[in-house]
């Protein structure tokens, strides 16, 4: 049953105009319309991370963040890599879901997309690692390294890559069908 069930997803770039941010956009197409699906844009507010705030007090912000990876029944990153690692946003963000395990064995896929012809690999290897760690379950076929990216997209953010375009569908199936079960 895919009536009522959410996926989240998350860009690891804030920027204006963000390729990564285009992608998770573009993915929308390839959801069916009973799974509502929305991108999570408040990781540009959260505070750096510090244990000590979170035993004391804990910023709202963090808080909503939190509920509302609990809601979800499924997660998408779409990340670019910032000097050969996952984005500190990014990584500040899911500092911050460690303790809390609101992504705990939860269904996931990652995209890594870059100008670069490696596509970012370095940063889709360290977020596995981080994603390991957090205990998500990264679905079969659910990882995705998109290099050159700018090739691979038409100006307005339409895929014009065929393979790139099977790859996506293939990519949101495997997490519809961990959520159809
Ligand atoms: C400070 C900085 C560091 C970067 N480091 C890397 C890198 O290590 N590897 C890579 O593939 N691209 C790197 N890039 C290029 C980004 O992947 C590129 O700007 C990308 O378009 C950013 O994603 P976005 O379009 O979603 O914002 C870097 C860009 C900047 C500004």
């Amino acid at each position: 049953m895919l009536n009522n069930k959410k996926i989240i997803a998350i860009s690891g770039s804030i920027r204006e105009g963000s390729s990564n941010t285009n992608i998770l956009k573009t993915i929308a197409a390839f959801i069916p319309e009973s799974i509502e699906y929305s991108i999570y844009e408040g990781i540009k507010d959260l505070p750096h991370f510090n244990p000590d705030i979170d035993r004391t007090e804990t910023p709202a912000v963090v808080t909503e963040f939190r509920n509302t990876m609990s809601e979800a029944n499924a997660l998408i990153i779409c990340t670019p890599e910032y000097a050969k690692g996952v984005p500190g946003v990014l990584k500040n963000a899911l500092e911050w879901l460690v303790s809390s395990a609101e992504l705990y064995k939860k269904p996931m896929a990652i995209i890594t997309a870059s100008p670069s012809i490696e596509g970012g690999d370095k940063a889709h290897e360290s977020l596995l690692l981080t994603l390991g760690m957090l205990d998500t379950v990264v679905v079969k076929n659910g990882s995705m390294l998109v290099p050159s990216v700018g090739t691979k997209f038409n100006a307005n953010a339409t895929i014009k890559d065929e393979n790139t375009k099977q790859e996506l569908i293939a990519l949101i199936n495997s997490i519809v069908v961990e959520l159809d079960t």
